[in-house]
């Protein structure tokens, strides 16, 4: 007989949390690829993407939107720098939707820094760097990266996303390597871990032990291990327990790599990331990444470690040999930003000290905002995805941006929206929008207790 029969709805509310609660303390193991069935039917339906699926589950979308009468969040149109402040449809806002943690985008020595390289280099340089492509100024940026991770050298490649896929992608191998990666890690790592063949196993998110136990188990089964991990969570705003990591991947002979792509420049006393927060050595980590589209106020990626790990990847890895290098304006602002961040740390207390004074108000009005600690990024999790839509809508009316995450990015009952709190904003504009954001969530909870996503979109 089945565990759930002759419940009470509450008690089968209750039975649905504990399985949802132990399943995801579980690791997830991916199957094997199963051999595909010979395909039957109608092929032309395989020709018409209107027809497929997904394409279809997209415009359920729409009318999702449609019906709970809100405006397509997605794709505004920012008519200038976005820092604490943007202008959208003519409007001022207050921002809490980019990443410019530090405010270095829009920062003049900045932009003039970008200005200058095209003025020396030109807009492109047109190819790989191993062919044609090679200008100062990227050398100039690997070293400095390098010495602000106290490793031996960096590699910088054209974006962020691409860094993670290319670079697991091609360290860890099918049928011989292991990644164990957090199950909140970014698309690029899981994208890299797929790409590259290799088992993987998403370990429960921040739980070493797991981890711990998963390798105690499985890593005799492999050569290489590699274990992926992030500097700060981009959905939670939570900090790795970097230290543990670093015991783990010692223990059972494992390659560590940190994503620092939204702690970079925000975290520790220096603001210079993970590594800053807990003062670990360089060295501990075999493979430090990090995107410049966030605090470094340009676009691109890097990863630092030893002088052979880097050489290696620079005479080998698909997207550095077979892709154009970054271009001189990208590498000239990243390379300003770097040395700003290094020379005013202040940016970056001011950064943190507006995160713990948002999240201060925000804990005092009663909004959830799960585990975020000591970071930029905080949530508001409104508890279902049609409420974080109407929430977000109506503090855009009111003056406010800021994005939701909803279903399937997030569990529905973990919508929410993220707020991304830089050094530019004052304790007046964070007043303001707790104060709003609560209010608006207090009403949308009482007047629409009953508005949810339908349940033909909640998979
Ligand atoms: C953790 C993490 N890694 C990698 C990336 C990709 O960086 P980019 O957007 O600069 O390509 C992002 C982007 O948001 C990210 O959050």
């Amino acid at each position: 007989m089945s565990e759930g029969k002759n419940l009470s709805v509450e008690e089968k509310k209750e039975l649905l949390k504990k399985l949802m609660k132990e399943k995801a303390s579980k690791p997830t193991i991916h199957a094997k690829p199963a051999i595909e069935n010979q395909v039957q039917g109608d092929l032309s339906v395989f020709a018409r993407v209107e027809e497929f699926p997904e394409v279809q589950t997209l415009a359920a979308q729409f009318d999702t939107l449609q019906m709970l009468q809100v405006e397509n969040p997605y794709f505004r149109v920012n008519e200038g720098i976005v820092n604490d402040k943007t202008r959208i449809d003519g409007r001022e806002l207050i921002s809490f939707s980019s990443y410019n943690y530090i405010g270095l985008s829009g920062d003049s020595r900045v932009s003039q820094a970008a200005k200058d390289a095209i003025d020396r280099y030109g807009t492109s340089v047109s190819a790989s760097r191993i062919a044609t492509g090679e200008r100062p100024i990227h050398r100039e940026l690997e070293k400095e990266i390098a010495e602000m991770l106290g490793v031996e050298d960096a590699i910088v490649l054209v974006s962020g996303h691409a860094t993670n896929v290319t670079v697991i992608g091609h360290l860890m191998r099918p049928g011989k390597d292991l990644i164990v990666y957090d199950s909140l890690s970014h698309n690029s790592i899981i994208e890299g871990c797929v790409l590259s063949g290799a088992r993987r196993i998403a370990f429960p998110h921040e739980n070493w032990e797991e981890l711990d136990k998963i390798l105690t188990e499985v890593r005799g089964d492999y050569e290489r291990v590699l274990i992926a991990i992030e500097g700060v969570y981009s959905m939670d705003g939570d900090i790795a327990n970097l230290p543990r990591f670093i015991e783990i991947k010692k223990k059972h002979h494992a390659l560590l790599m940190v994503d620092e792509a939204h702690s970079m420049g925000v975290i520790g006393p220096r603001g210079l990331g993970i590594r800053d927060y807990f003062g670990a050595e360089g060295t501990d980590v075999d493979l430090w990444m990090a995107t410049f589209s966030k605090s470094f106020a340009s676009c691109g990626g890097y990863i630092a470690g030893s002088r052979k790990l880097i050489d290696y990847l620079k005479y080998n890895t698909p997207g550095f040999v077979y892709s154009v290098g970054i271009s001189p304006a990208n590498a000239g602002a990243a390379l300003a930003a770097a040395r700003i961040m290094r020379s005013e740390p202040q940016r970056a207390l001011k950064t943190q000290s507006n995160a713990r004074y948002f999240l201060d108000k925000a804990k005092e009005r009663g909004l959830n905002t799960g585990p975020s600690k000591d970071s930029a990024v905080i949530p508001v999790i409104t508890g279902n995805s049609a409420h974080a839509l109407i929430l977000a809508d109506a503090l855009f009316k009111d003056g406010i941006n800021v994005q939701p995450i909803l279903y399937p990015a997030v569990p529905d009952n973990e919508a929410r929206l993220r707020f991304f709190i830089t050094s530019d904003h004052t304790e007046a504009e964070i007043d303001e929008t707790v104060e709003k954001c609560a209010n608006q969530l207090s009403r949308i909870r009482r007047d629409m207790a009953d508005v949810a996503f339908p349940k033909s979109m909640l998979g």
